[in-house]
């Protein structure tokens, strides 16, 4: 089957979170051994709520799910309250009932980077592959912290993090200022990321409109590494109104 990358427009972040947690409990519910890929950042973090709330209230299991993140920050330990391993104990898996061994986060200060880039490679592996890979995407079009320019076929790897990249993590959110943002990452391939089963990629808010735009109605091209999706056999893109808003089809 030849991929077409499909689009659901919500009128809220609320509502992207809404169905992306509903997509994932329906993953989990009918396979509960999944193994899926999340995320960082701002946007799926509504996504995480509803999902411990699916927990909390309607008893959704992850006792036997195993999950894979996107990427890390190079020489942030996971006691960092800026490392993603911080993020998803505090986001998620505190949370929930997923085992902390199931749950695998590249280890930004592994003495050897390249054998941890490996390591998580063959741990998707004897996972049996990703059965769901949630996404965001940066302003730069860039998924996880593979920066336009990153090739189609990348595997995990140690990487720089584009000035764009340091600028809209150093705004308020995150990091204070730009200097405090690490220079380096390890993250996830775009040829790993593609090798997921199912992809699922979120996006809310005007900032994202470009690149959603560019993703999706642009060609194919490193440029924009989400565009490099458009290929997948069964990708969607949620987002809500706004970053919708740039789209000709929309
Ligand atoms: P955000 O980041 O969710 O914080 O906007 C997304 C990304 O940079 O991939």
């Amino acid at each position: 089957m030849s991929g077409t990358i499909k689009l659901e427009v919500c009128e809220s972040s609320a509502d992207v979170a809404l169905k992306a947690s509903e997509i994932i409990a329906s993953l989990i519910r009918a396979t509960p051994d999944a193994a899926i890929g999340l995320a960082t950042g701002s946007t799926p973090e509504q996504t995480y709520a509803r999902l411990a709330d699916l927990h909390r209230g309607e008893g959704l299991r992850f006792a036997r799910v195993t999950s894979f993140n996107l990427d890390e920050y190079w020489g942030l330990d996971g006691d960092h309250n800026q490392s993603y391993r911080y993020f998803m104990d505090d986001r998620l898996f505190r949370k929930i009932d997923i085992r902390p061994w199931n749950t695998h986060v590249l280890n930004g200060t592994a003495a050897n980077p390249d054998l941890e880039c490996r390591a998580f490679e063959t741990k998707i592996l004897a996972a049996g592959g990703i059965d769901l890979w949630l996404l965001g995407i940066g302003t730069n079009g860039h998924i996880a912290f593979n920066e336009p320019g990153s090739p189609v076929d990348s595997r995990t790897r140690l990487v720089n993090l584009a000035p764009s990249t340091i600028a809209a993590n150093s705004d308020g959110r995150f990091f204070k200022d730009a200097a405090s943002v690490p220079r380096f990452a390890l993250s996830a391939g775009i040829g790993t990321i593609r090798e997921a089963r199912r992809l699922l990629l979120l996006a809310t808010g005007s900032g994202k409109a470009d690149a959603i735009a560019q993703a999706l109605e642009g060609p194919p091209s490193t440029d924009c590494p989400a565009s490099l999706l458009q290929s997948h056999p069964d990708c969607t893109f949620i987002v809500d109104r706004e970053a919708a808003s740039r789209l000709e089809s929309a």
